[in-house]
């Protein structure tokens, strides 16, 4: 096996569990890419990863101890990341990544269809190996491949969108709490549905009450709006995804609910609800897409979330309950609350934090990599003195 050093102090990195070493943090390295060994300037040996000359991330590192990165690696992490997700049912996600020592790997899995995105070379040059250890263990009818992240663009790896294994249908069947939808493969986000929002879906459902006023922004194909129509509630959801938007409403239909929809961007939407005096909504949802990839990006987000709250605000009702999510690491609880404090000053309104919550079980966050919790949600009541 050929190999890397890792300049000095920089093995304290792997030693501490975090699988990465940039192109710079390396005292020497092979002329091709391929797995290799990782060892210390003193010449220990740190782990077994994948090098690629043209990755940012030089190095990902997939163990720490000696082995190969076979097939029987493979089954072993698979099987052990199932094995973690025992009592999720059969909608969760099965491989978040690093988290679960499988870096650029995502797998969800949707009953006996499986969902995988391939974010880096590393699990690209090994797929050979992967793959068949996957197929072994969860057992899947079909596998749909999703790889259309932009870390793959940055990794110099083309698209791969479609069926990779089985039997793949065309319309994806989700099955949340009796909720059913039927999402196009083809035309979904991401890996086809937000699995790691369920906990605060159930949270939300569990304090909607009849006859509460909900505006869900960012409502994707209406995960939340359908609880908490179902709970009784008048629901308005707003997305500029048609496609998602027409699940909403397909899945509304065949379920006998009624939600509202307003397609268009969220803060024109909102700033045009605001205007038109509609009443207030004792639920506000806001849960944007990832809006910041890098951590420059963060002032213009800051002033881009301030413009969505503040006519959030003048729709939410007194004592009215706000759930505000962020999906990028870079835009962190403090970040939230930020702006929220900036946007409840210029609305002359007094919140008050009733919760923090983080990523779902099925989406670890690993003590050694900041990077795995990426989700929060902020939960404020409005709380005039
Ligand atoms: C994180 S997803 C929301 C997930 C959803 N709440 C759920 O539980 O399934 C973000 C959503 O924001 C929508 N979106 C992105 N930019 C938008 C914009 N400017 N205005 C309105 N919706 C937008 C996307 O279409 C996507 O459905």
């Amino acid at each position: 096996m050929q190999r890397v050093v890792a300049k000095p102090g920089k093995d304290k990195k792997i030693r501490n569990f975090y699988p990465v070493l940039f192109a710079d943090e390396l005292a020497a390295s092979p002329q091709e890419a391929g797995v290799v060994q990782v060892y210390s300037s003193e010449n220990q040996f740190l782990g077994v990863g994948y090098y690629h000359p043209a990755s940012r991330a030089a190095v990902r590192v997939y163990r720490f101890d000696e082995g190969a990165l076979d097939k029987a690696f493979f089954l072993q992490r698979f099987a052990r990341a199932q094995a973690r997700r025992a009592g999720l049912g059969s909608f969760y996600r099965l491989v978040h990544a690093e988290a679960d020592g499988l870096p650029g790997l995502v797998v969800d899995r949707f009953g006996e269809v499986l969902v995988v995105q391939v974010r880096n070379q590393a699990m690209e040059a090994l797929r050979e190996y992967w793959l068949p250890a996957l197929v072994a263990i969860a057992q899947p009818v079909g596998i749909y491949e999703r790889s259309d992240v932009e870390s793959r663009r940055q990794e110099g790896l083309v698209e791969r969108v479609g069926p990779l294994y089985g039997q793949v249908p065309s319309l994806l069947e989700v099955d949340e709490d009796g909720l059913v939808f039927h999402i196009p493969l083809a035309l979904a986000q991401k890996t086809g549905y937000y699995l790691d929002q369920r906990e605060n879906r159930r949270r939300f459902e569990a304090m909607v009450q009849p006859g509460e006023r909900v505006l869900d922004v960012y409502s994707y194909v209406g995960a939340f709006a359908l609880r908490a129509a179902r709970k009784g509630a008048y629901v308005l959801a707003v997305d500029k995804d048609l496609e998602a938007l027409g699940v909403l409403d397909r899945t509304a239909y065949r379920f006998g609910l009624r939600v509202d929809i307003r397609q268009g961007d969220a803060v024109e939407v909102l700033e045009s609800l605001a205007k038109s005096h509609t009443p207030p909504f004792q639920q506000v949802l806001l849960d944007p897409p990832t809006l910041v990839k890098r951590p420059e990006e963060l002032p213009r987000v800051k002033r881009l979330l301030v413009d969505l709250l503040r006519p959030a605000l003048r729709l939410l009702a007194r004592q009215g309950w706000l759930w505000l999510s962020s999906c990028a690491y870079y835009l962190g609880v403090e970040a939230l609350l930020e702006v929220t404090r900036r946007a409840a000053a210029d609305e002359g309104r007094r919140l008050r934090v009733h919760a923090v919550y983080h990523n779902p079980p099925d989406h670890p966050w690993s003590l050694h990599i900041p990077e795995t919790l990426y989700l929060k949600t902020v939960l404020f009541q409005d709380d005039p003195l």
